[in-house]
């Protein structure tokens, strides 16, 4: 009996899925941005920067929001020169707010309130400011685990409150994109505190969704796999050879790549974002009870979870044997350097005793 009507389910449910996703892709719904504000957090540097030229270029106007302010000065002329094709005066498309988003609630809610009184309400938000430090998890000082929760949960968590507030009193819809990570669905070695940071950024963004819906706000989340940007190279700096190896398994993008994705995503109103089959499948696999926000999403965790949960299980294995190997080089370096010193120990005994 329970078969029967699951089988029913099936095959009145896949052709429909199917029939949605074709319509879908034929005559897409899409939120449009020329001549509506847009608002970068993180707009200085990597992605965030790429975003701003991407919306830029299709005619919206930019605020770009980030600490430094002469990266901010230089990121605004890159977004300018990009559109100096477009109609219209490009140097007024774009300004800038050196704001601290792990700072005074206030310095964050009069940047937006300037903001939107000089390029009109903001209609898209890119929560985009962020960072990522790989550590052991008994090296990670306190005020990095707070830092990382600051910006990349509490700074998005506030500039969203703001924005959004506005949002729903005009009625007229709107965008919200966050910004996770891949570390943020799986969580890997060296990356507990980060981890943390951007998986609270998806269930922030999960909870979000719902609550924005009825008002035709959409909200996306973007999972970026190891991307080519200054705040990678950092992040570089310091990463255990383990986190390293293992987070090189989904390739290396650009900024232009995740950027125009996520902008793509965004305006089709996709709660997911992500590049790359790794990305795909990992999405795939923790889509849970997240949000259905398109027909095709939906049949591909229909589908593909079981065989995807399979291969994840070569993935973790693969990933278990890097983390062991690189425990048996270093109780291997250990125990030389140990054999090492009590020869030193037992020759200069030997010494005092001459
Ligand atoms: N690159 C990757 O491989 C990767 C992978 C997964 C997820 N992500 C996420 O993607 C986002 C962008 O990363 P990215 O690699 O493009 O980084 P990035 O090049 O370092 O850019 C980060 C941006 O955020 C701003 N920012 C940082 N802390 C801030 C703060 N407290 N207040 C205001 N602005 C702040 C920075 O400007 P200032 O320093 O001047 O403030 C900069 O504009 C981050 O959320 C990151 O966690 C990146």
């Amino acid at each position: 009996m329970f078969g029967v009507i699951l089988s029913s389910l099936v095959c009145g449910l896949v052709p429909y899925l199917v029939i949605r996703a074709l319509w879908c892709h034929f005559y897409p719904k899409r939120h449009h941005l020329q001549g509506k504000h847009v608002l970068v957090t993180g707009g200085s540097s990597g992605i965030g920067l790429s975003v701003a030229r991407q919306v830029a270029l299709l005619g919206a106007k930019v605020t770009l929001v980030a600490r430094n302010v002469e990266r901010l000065q230089k990121a605004k002329e890159e977004v300018e020169s990009a559109c100096t094709k477009l109609e219209g005066d490009s140097s007024s498309r774009v300004q800038i707010f050196s704001v601290d988003l792990a700072g005074r609630r206030e310095n964050i809610d009069t940047a937006i309130k300037e903001a939107e009184a000089s390029q009109g309400p903001v209609y898209m938000l890119v929560n985009c400011a962020g960072f990522s430090r790989a550590q052991v998890f008994e090296d990670i000082p306190q005020s990095l685990v707070k830092e990382l929760i600051d910006v990349n949960l509490m700074g998005s968590f506030t500039v969203t409150q703001e924005v959004v507030r506005g949002m729903k009193q005009r009625g007229e819809g709107g965008v919200v994109v966050f910004t996770s990570s891949q570390g943020g669905l799986v969580g890997l070695y060296g990356f507990t505190a980060y981890s943390a940071a951007k998986g609270a950024v998806v269930k922030l963004a999960e909870a979000l969704h719902m609550e924005l819906k009825p008002h035709g706000i959409t909200v996306t989340v973007c999972y970026p796999p190891d991307t080519q940007t200054p705040g990678f190279e950092e992040e570089n700096k310091t990463k255990p050879v383990e986190t390293r190896l293992i987070s090189e398994a989904a390739g290396l993008f650009t900024s232009d790549q995740v950027a125009k994705k996520l902008v793509d995503d965004a305006l089709q109103g996709n709660f997911i974002s992500t590049v790359g089959f790794e990305g795909f499948m990992l999405t795939t696999l923790c889509a849970g009870m997240g949000p259905v926000t398109d027909s095709l999403s939906l049949l591909s965790q229909m589908f593909l979870t079981g065989l995807f949960r399979l291969i994840s299980a070569f993935y973790l294995w693969s990933f278990s044997n890097i983390v062991r190997r690189e425990h048996e080089k270093k109780i291997t370096a250990g125990s030389r350097t140990k054999a090492e010193c009590s020869q030193v120990f037992f020759w200069t005994q030997a010494c005092r005793q001459e």
